[in-house]
Order: C-alpha cells, then structure tokens, then sequence
C-alpha cells in the first residue's frame, strides 16, 4: 500500500443535505484529510490522523479550504472554443454557432486538441467530474474518453444523437445512432473510471424513430445514465409540441420512447408544466440547472426552492458553451442570483453542496466522489479565500467561514483554486 498524504487546511465535508432549516446543519469543518491509495482514508483531527498514518507526509495548507473537487453535471465540451458566442436564443444559437463549430469533431484531431484544452481548463478551474455530451461523431467521445483515462479522471459522455433538424454532416440515422452508441458504450462503460451516457440531444432533433432506438439501448443497458435536454426555452417547447402533436408535453416525447428513468438527466428542465415535475418526481430523474447558460441565452428562471422542497433530485452545471463559463464557483454565484430573482437566495452551504454532491447524486456517483468521506476517490481541491485583492479584503472582514466562503463564491474564478486533486494525485 502506497504511503499515505495528510493535508492540513479547514476541510470540509457533508453529512447530509443542506436543504434543512439550517443550511449548515449537515456541513463538517475538520483539521485534515488522510489520503491513501487515491482514496479518502479518513477525517479528522490532525492529532488522530497522525497518529493513525505516521509515516504520512504532511501538506500544511493553513487557512485554505480543502474540500472535494467540483462535478459539472452538464456540459459540452465540443463548444469550448465557441463559448461567449453573442446575441442569439437557442435554435438560432445553436444553427448559428453551435452546429457549424460541432462540424470539426469529425476530424480526430480536433477532437483530441479540444478534450485536451478541455479537461486542462475545466482542472484550473477544480471541476474534476463532468457529464458531457460529445458531438454525433464517434471519434469525439473516443477523443474524451482516451484524454480523461490518460488523466485519471471520471467522466461522462456519449455521443450525441440527431437524425432531423441538423445541418447535413451533423445527423445520423436511428439505426446507425444506436449502433454507434452501442459500440461505443460497449468499448468504454465501466472502464477505468469511464462511464457512458445515451445521449439523444433534444426532442426537436431526434425522429420518434431515433428517440424509439435510444429507449432500446438504454432498456438493454439500464445501469447506463441517459442525458438529454428539456424545456429551455418557450420557443423550443412550441417546437416540440408542433413536431410530436400527439405528446401531453415535451417530457412525454421521452417518456413514450422509453427515455424517462431514475438514471436519465434532463438539463435546464425551466418551463415545466405540473404532470412533467409530477412524473420526474415520481421515477426520481434528474434535473440539471444550467444557471449561466439560462441567463446568456435568456431562456428563465430555474424553480430552485419550488423543485428542491417537492422532492426533486438537483444538479449544478455550467453547461459550456451556452453557459458563459468553465467555472463552477460563477455557476454557483449565478445559481445565487437566478435565486434572489425569485426571492429564494441559497445559502453558500447549498450551493457549494450543490456543486459537489448534488451533482454527483445526479449521476448516481455519491458514493465515489463529490465528498470528502472515506472511502470516496480522492479528487479534491484547495480554495483560496483570498485569490484576489478584492476577494481579500472582504474574507477579511468575515465573520464566519460561510461568509468568507460566499465572497469567493460571489468574485473568485480559477485563481482561487489553489491546487486540484485527481485520485489522491496533485495535478
Ligand atoms: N438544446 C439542444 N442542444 C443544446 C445545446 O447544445 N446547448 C443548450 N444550451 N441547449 C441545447
Ligand atoms: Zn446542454
């Protein structure tokens, strides 16, 4: 067994869900974490993990939060290098923007140079998990999957599925869809730290045909998560109705076609009618809120309070490169934003549980990652609270972690990631 590291720093970790009277109820502040074997070997007092690893080499990270790394529960890293595009909604963003810069990843090269500059940007950034769609080319998900095992890292993607409404060169078939995903969840799911997802794009660019074959695979392949997008924008909900007039809504068009399950993850899910919240509920899918990417493309306000008090699984994502950043600490602040417009603020507990474990509960992963508990893989992250002059000025002035916390939430961006932890490695 390889020797073990302790570093020493204001470590935080959750027993439970912040979404309580008292939002930091559930948090733990310790003095340290042990790490071994790329796990979380303990918590603690510095005193008892000493003693339990006396051998260990010791980090000594003073006031620095320690705390596990970030899991971005929707993304695509096809758009990184088309991210701040200016000016459209979403059909009109995706035809302009979108589809052409997706065109690329049908050179191999492109693909990898993508995923590289990807996964380097998104680790300076302390997101360590993401879900990503790739583009409808094969070789894009082998691109992500390739770099991410060359790291270590876990992640999710799948090759995203359209077969109409997508320019020539950017669309499948239903049959040459499945058998594509198929190879390639068959080539990857469960290797290393690689997970797969099915990944039709939306209702509007899949036949009922190509949504049908995406239920198949799924039902051959149910511990496989299935990612998808759903209700973004009032436009786009129009355009569904018009295109599957015999749907009750636009969650139904996926739940006729066997695309409504507990592992299936609904991005933006904003405009929602009572029977879609009713139902998701009810099977426990989850819902991914986009918050930088919701007000960039201008598409709502996602019912945080309202979704999280029902019952409803919740994850936190960037969704780069309609969302405005690779940052989960700006998504967190936009969270906070998008909730004081609807006069539900979340507190900095929540968010940054909705960051970490929220997002790995919506991918079935809290039991590996997305906490500092023991036995979890060890990808973490070192938070500065006060990365910038300004930052520094306010934490100084804070009367309590949480408050300190809130302002780098609020003002920081990679500069507060002091350092990032991929299984018990520093990068
Ligand atoms: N809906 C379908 N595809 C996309 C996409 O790439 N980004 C966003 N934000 N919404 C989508
Ligand atoms: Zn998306």
């Amino acid at each position: 067994m390889s020797e073990a590291i302790i570093l020493k720093g204001q470590v935080l970790s959750f027993d439970g869900s912040p979404f309580r009277p008292d939002p930091t109820g559930a948090a733990r502040l310790h003095e340290a974490v042990a790490i071994q074997a790329g796990r979380i070997a303990a918590v603690g007092t510095f005193h008892d993990l000493r003693a339990a690893h006396p051998r260990a080499r010791v980090v000594d990270h003073g006031p620095h939060v320690i705390m596990a790394g970030f899991v971005d529960a929707h993304v695509h890293f096809p758009q990184t290098a088309m991210i701040a595009s200016w000016g459209k909604r979403l059909i009109d963003w995706l035809n302009t923007y979108t589809f052409p810069e997706e065109m690329r990843f049908a050179d191999a090269h492109y693909a990898a140079e993508i995923s590289a500059r990807y996964l380097d940007l998104t680790a300076a950034h302390g997101t360590t998990t993401m879900c990503s769609f790739a583009t409808i080319h094969p070789e894009s998900v082998d691109a992500f999957f390739t770099e991410a095992q060359r790291r270590g890292q876990r992640v999710v993607t799948g090759k995203t599925c359209m077969d109409r409404n997508a320019p020539e060169g950017l669309r499948d078939t239903a049959r040459s869809a499945y058998d594509d995903s198929k190879a390639l969840l068959e080539r990857w799911h469960g290797v290393d730290r690689i997970s797969y997802a099915i990944t039709p794009r939306f209702s509007p660019t899949s036949t009922p045909e190509q949504l049908e074959a995406m239920g198949a695979l799924w039902a051959e392949h149910p511990d496989c998560l299935m990612q998808t997008h759903l209700s973004e924008q009032l436009d786009e909900i129009a355009w569904v109705k018009s295109l599957y007039p015999d749907a009750r809504d636009y969650l139904d068009t996926y739940e006729a076609h066997g695309l409504l399950g507990a592992r299936g993850l609904y991005g933006h899910a904003i405009h929602l009618e009572p029977r879609e919240r009713d139902r998701l509920r009810e099977v426990g899918g989850a819902l991914v809120h986009c918050p930088t990417s919701n007000t960039f493309i201008g598409s709502g306000l996602f019912d945080m309070a309202g979704l999280i008090a029902e019952g409803q699984s919740v994850g936190l994502a960037t969704d780069t490169g309609g969302g405005s950043s690779f940052s989960m600490l700006r998504t967190m602040a936009a969270a906070y934003e998008i909730g004081q417009l609807r006069g539900t603020p979340l507190h900095a507990a929540q968010l940054l549980w909705l960051a970490t474990v929220g997002s790995a509960r919506t991918l079935h992963m809290d039991g590996l990652i997305g906490n500092l508990q023991p036995g979890h893989e060890a990808d973490l992250i070192v938070l500065d609270l006060a990365s910038t002059p300004a930052i520094a000025q306010r934490t100084a002035q804070a009367d309590d972690i949480w408050e300190a916390l809130f302002a780098t939430i609020m003002m920081g961006d990679d500069r507060a990631i002091a350092e990032t932890w991929i299984q018990g490695a520093r990068l």
